[in-house]
């Protein structure tokens, strides 16, 4: 039987309890900035939803670090700041670089996901699962974006990269610190 390394189990599940958490800022953000500027019932409503299921995938790695007795990132209050600033700005932005905030990071998540499934022994088989089915809200969430007018066209084209390069940052400190 594959038995998962202890240290990048502690890192799997410290990375994702940060990002998940990151995710229900991000909405958070946005929700703030439709609410004060733009009125925009229905997607305020979508962005409710997908925020709930940030809030699920949260409270599963909340309880799974609590349980496990890992330490979380010293990096938690400042990611909570950059989400909501992050979900604030792009959505005064504009729907479409709203759309697009959600898609960037859906993206880096979903090779982020994909990677620690494999990274995952048989003794972890029940982590893994939970793993792939989040992967899959997150696609969800993607393709929802894309629908709903996400694009990386002109200057979208550098939002997306500034977003990617700023997840991939906050993932690899959350992993170790
Ligand atoms: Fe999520
Ligand atoms: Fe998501």
């Amino acid at each position: 039987m594959k038995k998962t390394n202890k240290k990048i189990l502690e890192e799997i599940i410290r990375v994702d309890h940060a990002g998940e958490r990151g995710a229900i800022k991000i909405y958070e953000g946005q929700l703030l900035a439709l609410k004060t500027l733009k009125q925009d019932e229905e997607l305020k409503r979508k962005i409710e939803e997908m925020k709930e299921h940030e809030t699920e995938h949260y409270e599963y790695f909340d309880e799974e670090i609590k349980k496990r007795n890992i330490k979380p990132t010293k990096f938690l209050p400042v990611w909570d700041l950059l989400g909501v600033t992050l979900g604030f700005g792009t959505a005064m932005l504009g729907k479409k670089a709203a759309m697009l905030c959600t898609a960037s990071v859906e993206e880096v998540i979903d090779g982020h996901y994909q990677d620690q499934t494999y990274k995952l022994g048989e003794d972890e088989e029940s982590l893994k699962q939970k793993i792939k089915k989040f992967r899959q809200d997150e696609l969800d969430h993607k393709d929802f974006a894309y629908e709903e007018g996400a694009t990386k066209k002109g200057l979208y084209n550098i939002l997306d990269k500034v977003i990617k390069t700023s997840s991939r940052i906050a993932i690899a400190i959350s992993e170790k610190y």
